[in-house]
């Protein structure tokens, strides 16, 4: 059986809980579906040396890559203050980079609000004029 933009919502919210971010407190959940059918769950997990925290979209990716993964179809994201989700929580830009390494514009972010209510944002829309591995390249 195929996994639904809900049951993905719902896994986001059920990754959130083992957070761990007892410097902001902010506990972001994510669930990321990868083109073979799996399921990558993500958190934020914060360092006493704040750069070094990697954000959940992050540990979603790194996760999946990691095991082999390369294709990727959606990302469900919740996130909120002590684990309360009341706005969209949207990826920052360093996780949209991210994303960008390895989907095309198509890829598909679900930001929750709540367990039943969630918007769609295509990858496109969220990191217009990307840089890229053609930037890298000297047209040879
Ligand atoms: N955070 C994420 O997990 N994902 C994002 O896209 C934005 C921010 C985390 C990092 C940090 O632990 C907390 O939220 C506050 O910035």
């Amino acid at each position: 059986m195929s996994i639904t933009n809900n049951d993905l919502v719902k896994l986001a919210f059920s990754a959130m809980q083992n957070s761990y971010s007892p410097y902001s407190h902010c506990k972001v959940g994510s669930a990321l579906l990868s083109k073979n059918g799996k399921v990558y769950l993500g958190c934020n997990v914060e360092n006493a040396s704040y750069g070094v925290t990697n954000c959940a979209e992050r540990t979603s990716f790194f996760k999946a890559v990691s095991e082999g993964e390369r294709e990727f179809s959606k990302i469900a994201i919740v996130g909120g203050v002590e684990g309360k989700v009341k706005d969209l929580f949207m990826p920052c830009g360093v996780c949209r980079q991210v994303m960008a390494e390895f989907c095309s514009g198509d890829f598909e972010v679900l930001v929750a609000s709540s367990q039943d209510d969630f918007k769609v944002f295509k990858l496109r829309d969220l990191l217009p004029h990307s840089f890229d591995e053609k930037n890298l390249s000297n047209g040879e």
